[in-house]
């Protein structure tokens, strides 16, 4: 069974998504494997968004992702990866599809509610980097 992280922004919890967001996962089969809700220092924020080090929007990132709580889960189904992008839809709210959790929550480009593990690689890194006690 794969797995993949999902992580709630604070654009979702600030407006009482939470819930209606992992209903979406568990709704399509995906289970909750672990789960915490916690404030990102800049640092964690950072480390976890390094690959976007340097990029323009990058400062605006990490503001944005540090400013409230976000709400972290570990989610596991065949084919986790692909299924949850497909869930959450593309990174512009624009361009995803109406019905993914992007094109009905996302506000733009930036706060745009949620992120999903691109690939196994990330997912599996991504798991271990939230939740480093998970087999
Ligand atoms: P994520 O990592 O959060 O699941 O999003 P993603 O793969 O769909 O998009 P990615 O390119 O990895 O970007 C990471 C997050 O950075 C913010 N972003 N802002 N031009 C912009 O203003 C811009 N581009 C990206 C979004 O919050 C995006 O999800
Ligand atoms: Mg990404």
């Amino acid at each position: 069974m794969e797995r993949t992280l999902v992580l709630l922004k604070p654009d979702a919890v600030e407006r009482g998504l939470v819930g209606r967001l992992i209903a979406r996962f568990e709704d399509a089969g995906f289970e909750i494997v672990e789960m915490c809700m916690e404030r990102l220092s800049r640092d964690k924020a950072a480390a976890f968004y390094a690959e976007h080090a340097g990029k323009d929007f990058y400062d605006r990132l990490l503001d944005f992702v540090t400013r409230g709580p976000v709400v972290v889960m570990a989610l596991q189904r065949d084919d986790a990866v692909e299924r949850a992008r497909q869930i959450i839809g593309a990174t512009d709210p624009l361009a995803a599809a109406p019905g993914s959790i992007r094109g009905d929550f996302g506000l733009n480009k930036t706060f745009n509610s949620i992120h999903g593990s691109a690939t196994r690689e990330d997912a599996e890194r991504e798991v271990e980097f939230f939740f480093p006690s998970v087999q």
